[in-house]
């Protein structure tokens, strides 16, 4: 397994740990680790990429549009399937997904990968569609006042807008993903039940949602809590069509998503160098970071497609537009081997 970055053409050493390459040259690969399987778990694993979009909504420096074009296109180039690349909200709520049509207009498609972006309404879904995105996400929660504070209305009147978007994306032939946010607490209310979670979660199915990502916005997450509340929605919704997202507030994670993993999901989201939060959940810290997702996937031997030292330089290029240190720990680890 891949752990750090060749700088050195010309020894064809790492220049910190002295290993000699494996692999070839072009994979600027030095050193290798065993990849051990754990029976039980997914043999691939599906990860949606959110960086761009969770990553960047929550700078407070807006970052300009050819640099989030520039950093979409290196990511494309990973091998990830899917991009969530921006949201089509009111600016007047996030300046910082202001840019939506410019970027999606401005971005090279990678025909292996999925662009998709989020649309909390109809409004949303029509700019979506005239910048040709594969695919549109609409979020909603577990939590009344969450959902207030988010989307400026109730989870009932949400679901009432979602269906608006659900029938404009057939009529398109648009797939749909739904978000249920707060599934392991709320910023506002504190413990969320799993059932206020799989009743939404069954909800958003019945609108016509292929995929439900479970968000743990603000991160408060442990994996007694994750294991509880998948079997409660898997009484709803089937494996195949759940996804996790985890932010990383408490450092807790990469421990969810194993137990996630465990319980047979296998879509999870994440965030190139840890980038992110929400703006509407005060406390949220960055998602759980691509690099050291996709380092803890390849570790247990399940198939990704993504080039792992590609994510680490686009996670770079990320960290140094934006002039914060990456997020990431497998990150630091094999940047700091160059
Ligand atoms: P509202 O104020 O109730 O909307 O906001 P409205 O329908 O009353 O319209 C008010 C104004 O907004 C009008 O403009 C509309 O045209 C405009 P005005 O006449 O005042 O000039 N408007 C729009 N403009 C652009 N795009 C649109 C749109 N809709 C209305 N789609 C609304 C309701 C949902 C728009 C607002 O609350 C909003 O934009 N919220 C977005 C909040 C957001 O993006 N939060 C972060 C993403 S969610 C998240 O991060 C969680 C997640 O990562 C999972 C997890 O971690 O749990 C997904
Ligand atoms: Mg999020």
């Amino acid at each position: 397994m891949a752990v750090c970055i060749r700088r050195s053409t010309l020894f064809r050493l790492c220049r910190r740990c002295r290993s000699p390459f494996v692999g070839s040259l072009s994979s600027q690969i030095c050193r290798s680790y065993a990849q051990v399987a754990v029976a039980g778990l997914p043999s691939f694993v599906k990860v949606v990429e959110v960086g761009p979009r969770d990553g960047l909504q929550n700078e407070k420096t807006i970052v300009p549009a050819e640099t989030k074009i520039e950093f979409i296109n290196k990511l494309s180039s990973t091998g990830l399937s899917v991009i969530e690349v921006t949201s089509f909200v009111s600016p007047k709520w996030v300046p910082q997904m202001g840019d939506h049509m410019e970027v999606m207009k401005g971005i090279e498609k990678n025909p292996n990968t999925t662009y998709t972006v989020l649309t909390p309404n109809l409004k949303g879904f029509q700019g979506a569609l005239q910048t040709g995105a594969d695919e549109v996400a609409i979020f909603g929660a577990a939590s009344e006042t969450f959902s207030k504070k988010n989307i400026n209305c109730s989870i009932a009147e949400s679901l009432k807008r979602f269906e608006a978007v659900t029938q404009a994306a057939k009529e398109a032939n648009i797939p749909v993903r739904g978000y249920v946010s707060c599934v392991l607490g709320c910023p506002y209310e504190g413990d969320i039940q799993p059932e206020k979670v799989a009743e939404v979660s069954k909800s958003l199915i019945d609108l016509g949602c292929y995929e439900i990502s479970l968000g743990d916005t603000i991160g408060v997450g442990t994996p007694g809590a994750m294991r509880r509340l998948i079997s409660t929605v898997l009484n709803y919704v089937p494996k195949e069509r759940l996804a996790v997202h985890c932010h990383d507030t408490y450092g807790q994670a990469l421990a969810n998503i194993f137990a996630a993993l465990q319980m047979g999901v296998s879509v999870v989201d994440s965030s190139v160098s840890g980038l992110g939060g929400c703006p509407y959940a005060r406390g949220a810290s960055g998602n759980v970071s691509t690099e050291d997702v996709v380092y803890l996937l390849h570790g247990l031997a399940i198939k990704t497609g993504i080039d792992l030292p590609k994510l680490v330089a686009a996670g770079q290029f990320i960290s140094n537009a934006i002039g914060r240190p990456t997020g990431s720990r497998v990150n630091q680890a094999m940047s700091s081997c160059a």
